[in-house]
């Protein structure tokens, strides 16, 4: 059980103080009947409403959104608009932050949540927990790139990556590879190709653990993620999970 003003703040983007505010005037119904107390206690059962719109239950949310190219993966920037700002105002929670990062450029699957355990399952470098991307590159993908790749990849400043899975799936001319990594190096997929001497000129992720992005939802949209799918995160590690 919690009060109900940490109950409606939790659970939306209103802070305490303006759920209290709206509690004493009335705006506020449990179970059907106005409450004006904003310390009774509630609980995930009780039916809370906020001027007639239903407040969810679920203290923690996950969302999958098709990130797009442009935004931030952040809570705030002073500059650029953030995977926050770009979200509709119904998605909107007090404590929502991506789960990971994908660069300003990059597109595809990011999972933002109020969960921090599970942000913290999904990123720690013990778990592995494998992403995989579609990179298109500006050159050819060779044998000696796949090994290298198996290998772990050793950056210039002697960085070792874990072994990573890069398959070629060019087709004609455009030179494109899925890539599977279980650790979150900065730039990583990028500086690994770099390191064999290409570039890429287009990322998307596309899976994390066996989540894949939903074929469905247009770039920079998003939907809430289902228990099974929350669970699928972490299923599917390419290398022996260690703990
Ligand atoms: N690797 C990169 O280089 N960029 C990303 O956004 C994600 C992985």
């Amino acid at each position: 059980m919690e009060r109900l003003d940490k109950f409606i703040a939790d659970r939306g983007d209103l802070s305490r103080r303006d759920a209290q505010k709206l509690i004493k005037g009335g705006e506020v119904t449990v179970d059907g009947a106005v409450c004006r107390q904003p310390d009774r206690k509630v609980d995930e059962s009780s039916a809370v409403s906020v001027r007639g719109q239903a407040v969810s239950g679920e203290k923690f949310v996950y969302i999958m959104l098709n990130k797009p190219a442009g935004v931030v993966s952040a809570t705030e920037d002073r500059r650029d608009r953030t995977v926050i700002d770009i979200l509709p105002k119904e998605y909107r929670r007090r404590g929502l932050f991506p789960a990971g990062r994908l660069d300003k450029d990059t597109e595809g699957l990011l999972i933002l949540t109020n969960d921090g355990d599970f942000a913290h399952r999904m990123l720690s470098p013990k778990k592995h927990v494998p992403k995989t991307y579609i990179a298109s590159v500006d050159g050819a993908i060779t044998q000696d790139m796949i090994r290298r790749f198996e290998e772990g990849v050793v950056f210039a400043d002697g960085t070792r990556c874990l072994p990573a899975k890069l398959e070629n799936i060019t087709k004609n001319d455009n030179y494109v590879a899925r890539v599977t990594i279980c650790e979150g190096k900065f730039h990583q997929v990028k500086k690994m190709f770099a390191t064999c001497g290409l570039n890429v000129v287009h990322l998307q992720r596309i899976s994390v653990g066996n989540l894949y992005l939903d074929s469905n939802l247009p770039i920079g949209c998003c939907k809430y993620l289902t228990n099974l799918e929350i669970k699928q995160v972490f299923i599917g590690n390419i290398h022996e999970n260690k703990d």
